[in-house]
C-alpha cells in the first residue's frame, strides 16, 4: 500500500509487519541510538486542520528520528482562514515536494480525497468520526507488549463510540489480529452501523469487566456532542465511568488504556488512569515508534 487511510485496508500480514518493524525500531532506541539515517532527503508534511497534542508531536518526532525533513502545517494561522480549499492547500504542499502528507481533518474522508491530489503517501492522522489507524496500531502494539499476543484476547472498548474514530479503527484492526472486541456504550452513543462491525455490543459494563483482558476507555467528545443523546456527566460517569470499584472487578492482570486526551473524573478516575496497570503513558511513547515504522515502510523500506 502507498497510503495508510483505514485500519480496514491492512491485512493481517501488513499489520504484523508494522508491529514487528516497530518492535525492531524500539530495540534500536533501547540501544540509545536516537536517530537513524533511513529517510534522509525525504520530506514529511504534517497537515493538521484539527487540534492535536500526541499525534502531531509524535509524527514530528518519528520523522525526525528517521532523519526526514518535517514541515508542520496548522490550519490555524494559514490561508485556510482566507477560504483556501483542501485541494489548493494540498497542491501547494505538493509543489514544495512532500513525500508523505500526514493529515488530520474534521471531515470524514478528507485523507481519501487528498490521496487523489498528491503524488506522495497519505497517512490518516484522524478524519472526523471515521478512522485513526495509527492510534489503533499503537494500541495493538501496546497490548502486544503488555500481554504477549492478541489472538483470542478480550478487548472491551467503552464510551462515546458514536464520535470515536479510535473505536472504529481499533475494532477493524483488532478483528484482523484475532482479538475479540466488545463495545460498551449507552445506546445513544453507538452508531447505527455498529451491527455490521466485527464485534459484540453490550450496555452492561459491570458484566463485561470481569471477562476483559483490556479495557479501553474512550474520551467523551463534548465538542461533537448534542445534548439530546448525552443526559448528564454525572449519570454517564455513574453508569460508564471506570472508577475504583469497577477497576477492582477487572482480572488482576488486565490492563487499562485510553487514547488521550482524558476527561479525568468522567470516563476514568484519576487513580485508575495513574495506576501501574494503565498503559496511557506507554501508549504515547509507543506512538512515536509505530509512526516511525509506518513512515519507514511507506517511504523507506518494503511496502506495507
Ligand atoms: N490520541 C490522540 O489522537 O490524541 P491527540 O488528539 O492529542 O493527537
Amino acid at each position: 500500500n502507498r497510503h495508510l487511510i483505514s485500519a480496514g485496508d491492512l491485512t493481517k500480514d501488513d499489520a504484523l509487519l508494522i508491529l514487528d518493524t516497530a518492535e525492531e525500531l524500539a530495540r534500536v532506541s533501547e540501544r540509545s541510538i536516537k536517530k537513524l539515517p533511513t529517510l534522509r532527503g525525504r520530506t514529511v508534511v504534517n497537515l493538521f486542520f484539527e487540534d492535536s497534542t500526541r499525534t502531531r508531536i509524535s509524527f514530528e518526532a518519528a520523522a525526525k528520528r528517521l532523519s526526514a525533513d518535517v514541515i508542520n502545517f496548522s490550519a490555524k494561522g494559514s490561508s485556510v482562514s482566507k477560504g483556501e480549499s483542501l485541494k489548493d492547500t494540498a497542491l501547494t504542499l505538493e509543489a514544495m515536494g512532500a513525500d508523505a502528507v500526514v493529515i488530520r481533518h474534521g471531515a470524514s474522508g478528507a485523507p481519501h480525497r487528498l490521496a487523489n491530489w498528491v503524488r506522495g503517501s497519505v497517512v490518516n492522522a484522524g478524519d472526523g468520526t471515521h478512522e485513526h489507524p495509527t492510534q489503533a496500531l499503537l494500541d495493538a502494539f501496546s497490548m502486544r507488549r503488555r500481554l504477549g499476543g492478541l489472538e483470542g484476547r478480550r478487548v472491551t472498548i467503552v464510551g462515546d463510540v458514536l464520535h470515536s474514530r479510535v473505536a472504529r479503527s481499533n475494532v477493524l484492526l483488532l478483528d484482523t489480529l484475532g482479538a475479540d472486541v466488545t463495545l460498551v456504550a449507552p445506546p445513544t452513543l453507538l452508531p447505527v452501523s455498529v451491527g455490521s462491525w466485527p464485534c459484540e455490543v453490550s450496555y452492561d459494563l459491570d458484566a463485561v469487566l470481569p471477562k476483559s483482558d483490556v479495557v479501553m476507555m474512550l474520551r467523551v467528545q463534548k465538542e461533537r456532542m448534542n445534548a439530546a443523546y448525552f443526559p448528564s456527566e454525572r449519570e454517564y460517569s455513574r453508569r460508564y465511568g471506570l472508577d475504583r470499584d469497577r477497576f477492582a472487578k477487572m482480572p488482576e492482570d488486565a490492563i487499562v488504556m485510553h487514547p488521550g486526551p482524558m476527561n479525568r473524573g468522567m470516563e476514568i478516575a484519576a487513580e485508575v488512569a495513574d495506576s501501574a496497570r494503565s498503559t496511557i503513558v506507554e501508549q504515547v511513547a509507543n506512538g512515536v515508534t509505530i509512526r516511525m515504522a509506518v513512515l519507514y515502510l511507506l517511504l523507506g523500506g518494503e511496502s506495507a
